[in-house]
């Protein structure tokens, strides 16, 4: 191979302070494990010099500590975006360490091929090969990596061997052009593939190759529990009841499901139901439940963007890769998280919310208000494009000091035009075809929580009128409460007044 190979630390050397950086990867699936933590120490020593040193960071989404997680410890992040997860960086951001932008998943890619953001320079890709004419076979993850090998001036390619070679065949690279050319994406089922194998870089822009051996940084996913089995029954029986009224077809519609725990309960307990057929998948993450399911046939076929794997789920799609090949397929994110093709295929959307308030808007990003927790990720490409939109909640959290159902949310990333379903442990809120007082009344009926339902009825009987009958005095009580006493059952309405 004509490239040349180099340390880490070389690579590392040839970044400077404020730097653009796009990373490959989405989630801790297929970013970089080495650079990063280079230079992270390069930016350690330069601060002990007294000297800055930050760099701006796009990636597909989350990421694994080598790179968040160091980068935010070593306090060199100057602006970051789009999505993020870890603890580290999450403690910077809401310090104003680092800036976050959270941006809709779907939109990075094009944001920066508009020039709308600062161009990244620099390309940090991780391969599981490469060629001399520059055509790289990702790891098991796509995210924003087309895109940013285009745009930067030089590329830093981690060839880690821990992927194999095999895995060629997997991704489908599209990028499509931009307004006023842009055509329709021609994705008309979730296994159509519209691209290449690989992501063409000018070989001319490869300024090294870092050889690694080293695993995704993915932990186990916390067991499912009452609550999250609960979760999950109540949506496949709700979803076994729209089919039975005839409004999901009998053959069922490709599902997106989110991140987290309870996203992975949920299409586990899919998989479950009896009345639910065999379905497809048409989402950003795939979670170990895909892979659990495509063994028991209850999945024909998933597209998404990351095999975001435990590492048990992860050995069983490597060791039968040539079966996987034909089950799962691999996109940039602004094809994964389309919105033109989330509505063209009547993705039934099922999305996680930190909050709901009782009249249907969902805060899926800021705890209490001010503290971002991840980032709204592709909740809302899908959500506001699905053909049946739910979010799903456990009713209370921290062990019922917080109502995840509240008067108002404290902060709006879906709104109630959008959220057509709230499914808690408790029940269903089908909030289609109901005015504004009418969703709170199923909500607080089927969703919240016994300890919080007599409080939200009150708040409903504050004596405001209008078409939504908000308290605009009281609205955050229950916030306001949480703060002071640390416990939102201390609301007290009578004080309120
Ligand atoms: N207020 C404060 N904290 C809350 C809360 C609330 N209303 N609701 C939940 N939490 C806390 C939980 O206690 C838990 O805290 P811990 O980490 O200290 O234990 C944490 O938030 C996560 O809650 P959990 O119930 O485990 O949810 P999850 O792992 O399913 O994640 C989201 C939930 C909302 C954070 C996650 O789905 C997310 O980031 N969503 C936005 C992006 C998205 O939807 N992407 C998918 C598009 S495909």
């Amino acid at each position: 191979m004509g490239f040349k190979f180099i340390s880490a630390e070389e690579a590392a050397g040839l970044i400077k302070n404020d730097d653009v950086i796009g990373f490959s990867g989405f989630t801790a699936a297929g970013c970089p494990k080495a650079v990063t933590i280079a230079l992270a120490k390069k930016a350690e020593e330069e601060h002990a010099k007294g000297k800055p040193f930050k760099v701006g960071m796009y990636t597909g989404a989350s990421t694994g500590d080598s790179v968040d997680g160091q980068l935010a410890r070593a306090n060199a992040i100057k602006f970051r975006s789009p999505y993020q997860s870890n603890g580290d960086l999450r403690k910077a951001l809401n310090a104003h360490d680092a800036h976050y932008f959270d941006l809709h998943l779907s939109e990075i890619q094009q944001y920066l091929r508009y020039g709308f953001l600062p161009r990244p320079n620099i390309a940090i890709i991780e391969a599981a090969d490469v060629t001399e004419d520059g055509k790289i076979t990702l790891t098991s993850a796509v995210g924003i990596a087309p895109t940013i090998v285009q745009l930067a001036d030089i590329v830093i390619v981690e060839l880690n061997k821990f992927h194999p070679k095999e895995l060629s065949g997997i991704h489908d690279i599209y990028q499509p052009l931009d307004p006023p050319y842009r055509r329709e994406i021609p994705v008309y089922k979730p296994s159509d593939r519209i691209g290449v194998p690989y992501v063409q870089v000018d070989p001319k822009k490869i300024v090294g190759i870092v050889e690694t051996n080293l695993p995704n940084e993915i932990g186990a996913f916390v067991p499912t529990d009452e609550v999250t089995d609960q979760i999950g029954k109540n949506v496949a029986d709700f979803f076994a009841a729209e089919m039975k009224a005839g409004r999901i077809p009998a053959s069922f519609l490709p599902v997106q499901s989110g991140v987290g725990n309870v996203a992975n309960a949920v299409l586990g307990a899919m998989g479950l139901s009896k009345e639910i057929p065999a379905f497809e998948v048409y989402t950003e993450v795939i979670q170990d439940s895909v892979i659990a399911l495509m063994k028991e046939n209850r999945v024909k076929f998933a597209s998404g963007c990351s095999l975001t794997l435990s590492a048990e789920a992860l050995s069983e799609v490597y060791g039968n890769l040539e079966l996987y090949k034909q089950k799962l397929v691999l996109r940039p994110q602004e094809i994964s998280n389309s919105p033109e093709v989330a509505r063209r295929l009547g993705l039934i959307a099922i999305n996680t919310a930190l909050e709901a308030d009782i009249f249907g808007n969902i805060n899926s990003t800021h705890v209490v208000g001010t503290k971002m927790m991840n980032g709204i990720g592709g909740s809302a490409d899908f959500c506001r494009n699905a053909y049946l939109s739910v979010f799903t909640t456990p009713s209370v959290a921290k062990d019922g000091k917080i109502s995840a159902i509240v008067p108002m949310v404290s902060h709006v990333d879906h709104s109630e035009h959008s959220v057509k379903i709230l499914i808690t442990e408790f029940g269903v809120a089908d909030l289609r075809g109901l005015a504004p007082i009418q969703r709170a009344e199923s909500i607080i009926e089927n969703c919240v929580h016994p300890e919080y339902k007599k409080l939200l009825s009150d708040y409903l009987k504050l004596g405001v009128k209008g078409h939504t009958p908000q308290h605009l005095e009281t609205c955050f009580a229950f916030h306001n409460a949480f703060n002071k006493t640390g416990d939102m059952r201390n609301v007290d309405w009578s004080l309120c007044k």
